[in-house]
C-alpha cells in the first residue's frame, strides 16, 4: 500500500556541499547546499539551485563575479558544513567562525576553502531562474584534491572522502555506505550476448 506524501523537492540522498565565491570587497563568502547535480559531461558542468528569494549572500557573489568552487565536506566536518547553511554572510564571518582559511581558486576568482579535500572550481555558464530558486551552471574549469583522499590510480576515493550524505526527509547527516557492485558491470547478467 503505498501513501501520498506532502509536495517537496525530493533530495534525499544528497552530498552536503559548501559553494564559495568572492564578493565585491574580495571577502569570501560560502553557503552550504543540498541542491546540486552534475548536468554535462562534455564540457564538465554542474549546477547548484539557490533561493534567490531568502537570505543568499553567496548567491548575490556567484552572479556578480562569475565564478564559485564547490567543496565537499567530509563526516568530520558535519559540525562545520551545518553552520554556514544556517548563518548568513551578511551577519557573520562565518569562515572564520569555523575555523577556516581559503586561498584562491587556480583557474578562476573565487575562493578555495582550504580544509575542504576535494574542490571544484567552476565559471559561470548560464543561469535559470525557477520558482524561488536561481539554478546556476558552472562549468568545471580545475578540481582539487589532497593527496590523502586518491588512491593508487590517482582518482579520489569516496571511503577516504568520507562525504556528508544529506538527508532532507529527516533533515539529518548520513554517512556513505561500502561499495556493493561494480557499476556498469553489475547489469551485465542481463545481456542477451552475455557468455
Ligand atoms: C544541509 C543544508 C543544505 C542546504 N541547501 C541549500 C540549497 O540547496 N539551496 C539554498 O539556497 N540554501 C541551502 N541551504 C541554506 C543556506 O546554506 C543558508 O541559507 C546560508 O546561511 C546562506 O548563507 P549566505 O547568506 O552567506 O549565502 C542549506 C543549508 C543546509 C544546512
Amino acid at each position: 500500500m503505498k501513501k501520498t506524501l506532502k509536495l517537496r523537492a525530493v533530495v534525499s540522498p544528497t552530498p552536503a556541499i559548501i559553494a564559495a565565491a568572492y564578493d565585491e570587497n574580495g571577502k569570501a563568502d560560502a553557503c552550504t547546499l543540498a541542491f546540486y547535480t552534475p548536468t554535462s559531461h562534455k564540457p564538465p558542468c554542474l549546477t547548484i539551485a539557490i533561493n534567490a528569494t531568502a537570505k543568499r549572500k553567496t548567491l548575490k557573489s556567484i552572479l556578480r563575479s562569475g565564478a564559485f568552487t564547490i567543496g565537499y565536506p567530509s563526516i568530520e566536518q558535519a559540525a562545520e558544513a551545518d553552520w554556514i547553511g544556517m548563518a548568513s554572510g551578511y551577519d557573520h564571518d562565518k569562515i572564520a567562525e569555523v575555523g577556516w582559511t581559503t586561498t584562491k581558486a587556480e583557474k578562476v576568482d573565487a575562493p578555495v576553502i582550504n580544509e575542504l579535500k576535494l574542490t571544484v572550481e567552476c565559471k559561470v555558464v548560464n543561469t535559470v531562474d525557477i520558482g524561488s530558486h536561481t539554478q546556476i551552471t558552472g562549468e568545471v574549469v580545475n578540481i582539487q584534491a589532497d593527496e590523502s583522499i586518491l588512491d593508487e590510480r590517482g582518482k579520489y576515493d569516496l571511503a577516504k572522502l568520507n562525504p556528508i550524505i544529506y538527508d532532507e526527509e529527516q533533515f539529518a547527516y548520513r554517512t556513505l555506505g561500502g561499495k556493493t557492485a561494480d557499476a556498469f558491470k553489475a547489469g551485465l547478467r542481463f545481456r542477451d550476448d552475455r557468455p
